[in-house]
């Protein structure tokens, strides 16, 4: 199919990873539509001109109302998803039953409306939370630390169990119907628009230093981080490519301590004065990504340049 006859839905288009998909889209020129419940653009702002974000279509909408989700991919003539749109931790801790009608029914949503319209393949975003704590898998993270692809789920969070689901959906869809998909499992993103969430402190520390102002990381410790620009075309990447089967994909990465990156913002910005907590999540230190690696290209901007662009970025919005 050439690429002006694809039309991209990305559910959560207006979050941070899917803000970064429909600049990405729009890039390539491919038709996007975004659907999501918010009507704020503030992250899309960020990266996009209001003139350039004419080339996409915004539809208000519900991902737990069914009629809303079919309709849109029937109206807009959609060839392929980027199914984003969840509620994440904190919201899940909240509000735990909105938490499953958003992250559970809503995933059932998409495969349904996907089935109905003939879609044949998605992709959709899962989470390291799908983990345990690094404790629980030293028989099989070995001396590197890292999580094996196929290590086995043990979520310690509502959010956690929900992504579980989201992959188990993937599975019984793939069975039943055909309908294949891949799942990818982001860390600790990072980028403009990476607002809210568990892990989002390493971009407000960015942001504060931006403007000037002192910050505190509440966690430290190694982890994985990963640019929204680099997991946004990863996921395009998945979605444009169909693959046999229900397929979940760690990304990985160079493991960094957060004291580590503090340190890189600090060095490209030295008036930065940002602390942090010694004391880590409790999230493995990080992820294999060769299952990921032997499948697709994968998009990984090196951490300092990552870091370089995303001060830029909000250094323009301090003029
Ligand atoms: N950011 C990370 O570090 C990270 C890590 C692992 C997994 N993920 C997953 O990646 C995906 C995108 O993450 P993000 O950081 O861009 O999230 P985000 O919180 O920035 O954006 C989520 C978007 O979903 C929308 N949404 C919520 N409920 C909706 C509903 N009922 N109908 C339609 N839209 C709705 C919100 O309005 C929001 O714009 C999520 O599924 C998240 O769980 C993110």
């Amino acid at each position: 199919m050439d690429i002006e006859n694809k039309v991209v839905l990305v559910t959560g288009g207006l979050g941070c990873i899917g803000a970064w998909s429909l600049y990405h889209l729009i890039r390539r020129g491919m038709k996007a539509i975004c659907f999501d419940l918010g009507s704020s653009r503030h992250r899309l702002n960020l990266l996009m001109s209001a003139e350039a974000q004419e080339a996409i279509t915004f539809i208000p909408g519900d991902l737990t109302d069914f009629t809303q989700v079919k309709a849109t991919l029937d109206d807009h003539g959609v060839t392929h998803i980027v199914h984003l749109a969840a509620l994440q931790v904190p919201f899940c801790r909240a509000n735990p039953v909105m938490g499953a009608q958003v992250n559970v029914v809503g995933t059932v949503n998409i495969f349904e409306a996907a089935k109905q319209v003939g879609i044949k393949h998605l992709a959709q975003a899962s989470s390291i939370a799908v983990y345990g704590t690094p404790e629980e898998y030293v028989d099989v993270t070995g001396e590197t630390g890292l999580m094996p692809n196929d290590a086995a789920p043990k979520p310690h969070t509502l959010y956690g169990v929900y992504k579980v689901a989201g992959e188990g959906i993937a599975s019984v869809y793939w069975q039943e119907n055909g309908i294949s998909s891949t799942a990818l499992r982001p860390y600790t993103v990072y980028g403009l628009g990476r607002d809210q969430g568990l892990t989002s402190e390493p971009t407000k520390a960015m942001q504060a230093a931006a403007a000037g102002q002192p910050y505190h990381i509440s966690f430290g410790g190694m982890m994985q981080f990963q640019w929204a620009s680099d997991v946004a075309e990863q996921f395009i990447e998945a979605a444009l490519r169909p693959m046999d089967g229900a397929n979940g994909y760690n990304l990985g990465g160079v493991p960094m301590t957060v004291e580590a990156v503090a340190e890189i913002i600090c060095k490209i910005r030295p008036d930065a004065q940002i602390t942090v907590e010694p004391k880590p999540l409790a999230f493995p230190r990080g992820f294999e990504d060769t299952a990921l690696r032997e499948t697709m290209p994968v998009y990984e901007t090196p951490l300092e340049e990552g870091i370089r662009a995303t001060l830029e970025g909000f250094n323009r919005q301090q003029v």
